[in-house]
């Protein structure tokens, strides 16, 4: 594979764990598994190391990161936690839920992390191998997923290397993400007002954001498999690799069940298909709108937004 470095792929065990905790210690890049999609961590503490995630993704540095953390206590060195958002914590941590709050100017973060905001956006997730490798590093973690900026998030190791071999330091392979989609943001507001900046995983009862692009992953076209995708198709035509749901089966299934939850888990794998096929076009099922298909849904209307 051309690029600059030599990607290390990982096991998902002891050794593996110690050297992505090494690397990341040292300023490097590595894809960790996480429950939503593999993400691209780097220490949150230098700009050295964070710049590095820029630059392999060609990510936009007005488009902030989010950090993960390993304990609640960890997070309120980084961030101003009013009752409402210690309740939010409380109630969803570790778990897929990002909280945006105020950060704190004592705070020890690469300025890149929030492109400039007065916010951050915190989240402790609850995989496994990323609690060890937060653990061992011993420093907060900056990652957005692991993707090449505005194309399909992964949910496997491969995903990652189709995109980012080359540009990154190590993998590490803990398998397909179970939740599949991106966790759900919330900013939390000084007045206690909870607004949802991207819907996910976690249902949280709150007022939609209308402050505009907050949240830049709230572009409109973002998740792109790279060819026209066509949404809620009863019937694709032969040019189209279909994506089914339910009584459709088309190319690839999200669930031939029609379970929402087993959907979100395959939507990126779909979509990787999808992109690496020889058909020119995408057609998409029918998804109900509710619970996480409302996630599902979001998702796929900006993967069939053309780029600007
Ligand atoms: O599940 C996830 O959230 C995954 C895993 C790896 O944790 N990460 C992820 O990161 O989806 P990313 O960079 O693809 O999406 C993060 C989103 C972006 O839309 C970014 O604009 C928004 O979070 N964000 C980050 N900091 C923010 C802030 N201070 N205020 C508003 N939005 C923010
Ligand atoms: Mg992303």
């Amino acid at each position: 594979m051309s690029g600059k470095y030599a990607t290390e792929t990982l096991q998902a065990n002891e050794g593996g764990i110690a050297r992505a905790a090494e690397l990341l210690r040292d300023g490097g890049l590595v894809a960790v598994p996480t429950e939503t999609v593999y993400g691209l961590a780097a220490r949150a503490d230098s700009d050295a190391a964070v710049a590095r995630i820029y630059e392999a993704k060609g990510r936009p540095s007005f488009n902030p990161l989010i950090v993960h953390v390993a304990s609640v206590e960890e997070a309120r060195r980084i961030a101003e936690f009013s009752p409402e958002a210690e309740a939010l914590a409380a109630a969803h941590w570790p778990g897929p839920l990002t909280l945006v709050l105020p950060r704190r100017r004592d705070a020890s973060l690469a300025s890149a992390v929030t492109a400039g905001l007065e916010t951050v956006a915190l989240r402790m997730p609850n995989h496994p191998i990323m609690q060890e490798i937060l653990a061992k590093s011993g420093v907060p973690l900056a990652a957005p997923s692991a993707n090449r900026s505005g194309f399909i998030s992964p949910t496997s190791a491969a995903h990652v290397l189709a995109s980012l071999e080359g540009r990154i330091d190590a993998v590490i392979d803990g398998g397909n993400c179970d939740a599949g989609l991106e966790s759900t943001i919330v900013a939390v507001r000084a007045t206690g007002e909870v607004e949802q900046l991207r819907p996910g995983p976690i249902a949280i009862a709150s007022r939609a954001a209308n402050r505009g692009i907050e949240a830049p992953g709230q572009l409109a076209s973002h998740y792109a498999p790279g060819k026209p995708v066509r949404l809620e198709v009863i019937k694709a035509v032969e040019d189209e690799f279909y994506i089914g749901f339910g009584e459709v089966s088309g190319d690839c299934s999200l669930s031939s069940t029609g379970d929402l939850g087993e959907a979100a888990s395959r939507l990126y794998a779909c979509l990787h298909l999808a992109a690496a096929s020889d058909r020119p076009r995408v057609a998409v099922a029918p998804i109900p709108d509710e619970g996480i298909g409302k996630a599902i849904n979001d998702r796929l209307r900006r993967a069939a937004t053309p780029p600007d």
